[in-house]
């Protein structure tokens, strides 16, 4: 049976929310400006759709002036780059967000780059990699997911983890590279580990700060944790499960939760964890771009 402690995100995400609305409403009262955020989705991507939806919803509950763009699959590489020109100059949009993944014949690369540093509140241009590879958070904008982590984390163990391991498995630019800048810049040790890692398990099982970001369901299991670890699960996997003969989706993490729940200090839940911070982090992030016009 479990005796982990639940990360309860969901919880801290409205926390949260509630703290960005109350300034932006101030913001709004001192200086007129409201945060803007522009989501630009091209195509028909249905976990895309809802996580758009998402964010348009929550952006508006915290009061943002609050855009969404959809492009038909079909889009060319020009037409996505022109609207991501005008919201570059347009004053209303603080931040600006193209959801991934794009249809593949457009390049991904060139439209991330395209949004201008300053509003680039997914954190992917490369000016924003580079400050908070060298460290300086202050200046940058952190990409949403591993942000939301890192307050999950140090809502565990406090903001400085000299001498523990920390343990990434997945080295992907969104959630795997900059998850493991933050960890360093908290002092921790930190591994990012890959397809290509030799005996996944065993460096898993050093870890004190545990965190999944590969999109494989269940994939680290119990055997994989050690005892009393933080363990922080970014996945987000649909498959199929038999409830009372029928065949039903369920949304699971990378991690098989109830043998790691077991062995860990700490988790957080698919879903209910990473997922609404990653939502709130967006908001943060876009406000305090508000705040800089301001
Ligand atoms: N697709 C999955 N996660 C993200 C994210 O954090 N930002 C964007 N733009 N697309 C995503």
């Amino acid at each position: 049976m479990a005796n982990a402690t639940i990360i309860d995100g969901k919880a801290m995400a409205a926390d949260m929310s509630d703290a960005i609305t109350t300034r932006t409403a101030a913001l709004v009262e001192q200086s007129g400006v409201k945060p803007g955020l522009a989501v630009v989705i091209v195509g028909e991507d249905p976990a895309s759709q809802v996580y758009v939806r998402n964010k348009k919803r929550t952006a508006e509950a915290c009061g943002f002036h609050s855009v969404q763009h959809s492009l038909p699959e079909d889009s060319t590489q020009d037409a996505v780059l022109s609207l991501v020109d005008d919201l570059n100059n347009d004053p209303a949009v603080h931040g600006i967000l193209v959801q991934l993944p794009l249809p593949s014949h457009l390049d991904e690369q060139a439209i991330t780059q395209a949004i201008v540093p300053a509003k680039d509140v997914d954190g992917f241009h490369f000016q924003n990699i580079g400050m908070l590879t060298a460290g300086h958070l202050d200046g940058a904008f952190v990409p949403c997911t591993p942000a939301g982590c890192m307050l999950m984390i140090e809502e565990q163990l406090g903001k400085d983890l000299s001498g523990l391991n920390a343990v990434i498995i997945g080295r992907s630019n969104i959630v795997g590279k900059p998850m493991a800048a933050l960890l360093l810049k908290a002092n921790a040790t930190v591994t990012i580990c890959h397809s290509r890692t030799k005996d996944l398990p065993a460096v898993a099982r050093n870890a004190d700060i545990l965190v999944a970001a590969v999109g494989r369901a269940k994939m680290v299991k119990g055997d994989w944790v050690k005892p009393g670890a933080v363990v922080i699960d970014v996945g987000i996997n649909r498959i199929e499960v038999e409830v009372d003969g029928e065949i039903k989706n369920k949304l699971v993490g990378d991690v098989d939760f109830d043998e790691a729940a077991a062995e860990a200090g700490a988790i957080t839940p698919v879903p209910g964890g990473v997922g609404p911070m990653t939502i709130v982090m967006l908001m943060s992030n876009t406000l305090q771009s508000a705040e800089r016009t301001a």
